[in-house]
C-alpha cells in the first residue's frame, strides 16, 4: 500500500516536472509568440511567422538540429527591439549578394542580421530563413575587454543614483 503511494507521488512528480519544462514562460520583452503545432520545423515557423532561422534558433535557445522544439510549446518569435520582421527564404541557387541587391541592403547588413551566415555566404540552404531588413536588429557583441568597465558603470548607477533598471545583456 504504502509502496503504491510513493509509486504515486513518484508519477505525479515526474509529470509535474516534465510540465513544468516544456512550458517555459516567456521572456518579459517578447514582441511576438507562437504555440507550436504537430509537425512544424524550426524553418517552417520561420518561413510562416517571418522569423530568422537565427533569430527563432537564438530567442528560444534551439539546437542547430531542432531537436529541442515540441509541439505545445510556446516559443517567442521575437524580442522588442531586436525583431526582424522582414525576411526571406532561401531558395536553391540563391547567393547572398543578390539577396541582398533583391532588398536594396548592403551585403553588411545581410550579414550583420544573419550571423549564421559565413562572410563567404557558403552555409546558407534552401528553406533557411534570412532577415532581410535594412535595419539591423541583432546586437553586436562587444569585445571582452570592455565588459569589466561596462559592469562598473551599472555598480556606480546603482550606488549613486538609485536606479534599478539595468541594460538587458547582449545575446551573443
Ligand atoms: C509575412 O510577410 C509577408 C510579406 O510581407 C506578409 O504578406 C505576411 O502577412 C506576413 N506573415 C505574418 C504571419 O506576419
Amino acid at each position: 500500500m504504502v509502496s503504491i503511494f510513493v509509486k504515486f507521488v513518484v508519477g505525479v512528480t515526474v509529470f509535474v516536472a516534465a510540465f513544468v519544462v516544456t512550458t517555459q514562460a516567456l521572456p518579459s520583452n517578447c514582441d511576438r509568440s507562437y504555440i507550436v503545432q504537430p509537425g512544424d520545423t524550426c524553418d517552417s515557423i520561420s518561413a510562416a511567422q517571418n522569423v530568422s532561422t537565427y533569430q527563432l534558433a537564438t530567442v528560444n535557445n534551439l539546437n542547430a538540429a531542432c531537436a529541442n522544439l515540441y509541439a505545445g510549446d510556446q516559443i517567442c518569435l521575437g524580442i522588442t527591439g531586436q525583431d526582424c520582421t522582414t525576411t526571406y527564404v532561401v531558395q536553391s541557387g540563391d547567393a547572398c549578394g543578390v539577396i541582398a541587391a533583391n532588398f536594396g541592403i548592403p551585403l553588411s547588413t545581410l550579414l550583420a542580421n544573419n550571423p549564421n551566415v559565413n562572410s563567404a555566404c557558403t552555409n546558407i540552404y534552401s528553406g533557411e530563413v534570412l532577415c532581410t531588413s535594412s535595419q539591423i536588429y541583432v546586437i553586436q557583441t562587444t569585445s571582452i575587454s570592455t565588459t569589466p568597465y561596462t559592469v562598473t558603470t551599472i555598480v556606480s548607477t546603482l550606488l549613486y543614483t538609485g536606479t534599478t533598471t539595468a541594460p538587458a545583456m547582449a545575446t551573443p
